[in-house]
Order: C-alpha cells, then sequence, then structure tokens
C-alpha cells in the first residue's frame, strides 16, 4: 500500500519538477540573452543614442499614476510677491537647465532626456512649458525630482513655499507676467 502510493505520488511531482526545470531554463536563457545583448550588443548609453523603443511611455505611466496619488492642492494662490519669490528661486535654481523667456539653457539638449524650455510653446498645441499641467503635479515634480532623468529634488534646497511659488509661476507662463517678474527672470 505504501509503495503504491508514495509511487503515484512520485510520478505527480515529476511532472512538476520538469515544469520547474523547465521555467528555470526558460529564466537562465533569458538572463543570459540579456547579459550578452548589454555586454555585446550597443544598448543606448550616450545622450545622444536613440531611446529603447516604448522607452517614454514605459517610464511615464508609473510616474503620472505616483503623482495622480499624491498631487497636492496648492495651499495659496496667486499675487505679484508670489511670481516674484517665484522668479528668483527659477532664476537661481532652473533656468540653467531650463532657459528663461527668450533665451535657452545652452545644453539642454544634450541631456537625454532634453530639459524642456518651460517659457516657449511646445510640441503639443499652443501650450507654453508646463502650464497645462496642474500646479501639484509641478510641485510634486520639483520636490521629488524625475529619476533616471537630470531633474533634480529641490527638497531640503527650497522651501515649500518656494517650490509651490515656482510652480505657481510656471502654471501661468502663458500669460503676460507682470514686467517686474519677467525682469528677475532674464536677470534684468
Ligand atoms: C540639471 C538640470 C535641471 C535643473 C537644474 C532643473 N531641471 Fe527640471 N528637468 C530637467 C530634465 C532633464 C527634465 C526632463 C525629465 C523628463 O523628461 O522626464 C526636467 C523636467 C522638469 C519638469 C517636467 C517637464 C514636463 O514636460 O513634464 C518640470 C516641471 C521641471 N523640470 C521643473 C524644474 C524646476 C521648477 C526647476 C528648478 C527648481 C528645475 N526643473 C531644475 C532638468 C533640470
Amino acid at each position: 500500500m505504501a509503495s503504491g502510493k508514495s509511487r503515484s505520488s512520485a510520478g505527480g511531482s515529476g511532472g512538476m519538477l520538469k515544469f520547474f526545470l523547465g521555467f528555470v531554463f526558460a529564466f537562465v536563457v533569458l538572463f543570459v540573452g540579456v547579459f550578452v545583448y548589454f555586454k555585446f550588443g550597443t544598448p543606448p548609453v550616450a545622450t545622444a543614442d536613440k531611446p529603447f523603443p516604448f522607452e517614454k511611455t514605459i517610464v511615464r505611466i508609473p510616474l503620472d499614476a505616483r503623482i495622480d496619488r499624491e498631487m497636492q492642492q496648492p495651499p495659496f494662490g496667486t499675487s505679484e510677491d508670489v511670481y516674484e519669490t517665484g522668479a528668483m528661486a527659477y532664476k537661481l535654481q532652473c533656468s540653467a537647465c531650463h532657459g528663461v523667456p527668450g533665451k535657452d539653457a545652452a545644453f539642454a539638449k544634450g541631456m537625454y532626456p532634453i530639459a524642456p524650455q518651460l517659457w516657449k510653446k511646445h510640441g503639443h498645441g499652443d501650450v507654453v512649458g508646463v502650464s497645462d499641467d496642474e500646479a501639484g503635479e509641478t510641485y510634486w515634480k520639483i520636490k521629488n525630482g524625475i529619476r533616471l532623468t537630470g531633474m533634480p529634488s529641490f527638497k531640503g534646497v527650497l522651501s515649500e513655499d518656494q517650490m509651490w511659488d515656482v510652480a505657481l509661476l510656471l502654471k501661468h507662463a502663458n500669460e503676460q507676467l507682470p514686467d517686474p517678474v519677467v525682469g528677475m527672470l532674464k536677470g534684468q
């Protein structure tokens, strides 16, 4: 009785074992394939290289999902004061990469991904910079940065209020801003 029982269960686990070994084998082949590609193929590593297929889409999905979950509303509204402190912080911390009205940053296009000019209309219709994004989304990006891009996190560099000032300023980059604010951005 005992031997019969053990034979039948041995047959069952033999099937499982084959399935398991097949699974391990497929995994090893995949791992070796990826390793060989990275070591001996020419995957994109230079900023000037072409992106991986769907690279942008794949990276955007988790970023957008995270921002959707954590997005906050601005704690205050806009005023000339807000724009001015925002412009001061922007000029100091952001303009080297993102440019100012009428002037691009020299190395922005040499980055991968590029640092977008935040004061210009871009590809999608008539939108200037990120003025079509919620201020809360821009605030999240300023506070947390964007991993594996040149976009730093400004937590600890700018105060909470300064980060909101900049986010609100960029939300209104498509409008005619007061002259002193534009002057500060341009460094006049
Ligand atoms: C060292 C360069 C660098 C600095 C400094 C920098 N950024 Fe960025 N930023 C980038 C890059 C590169 C990206 C593009 C990231 C991407 O494509 O995902 C980016 C993306 C962004 C985006 C998202 C743009 C979009 O189209 O969704 C915003 C908003 C932004 N930065 C705001 C700022 C602000 C505000 C500051 C200053 C407080 C700042 N950045 C400072 C390099 C920089």
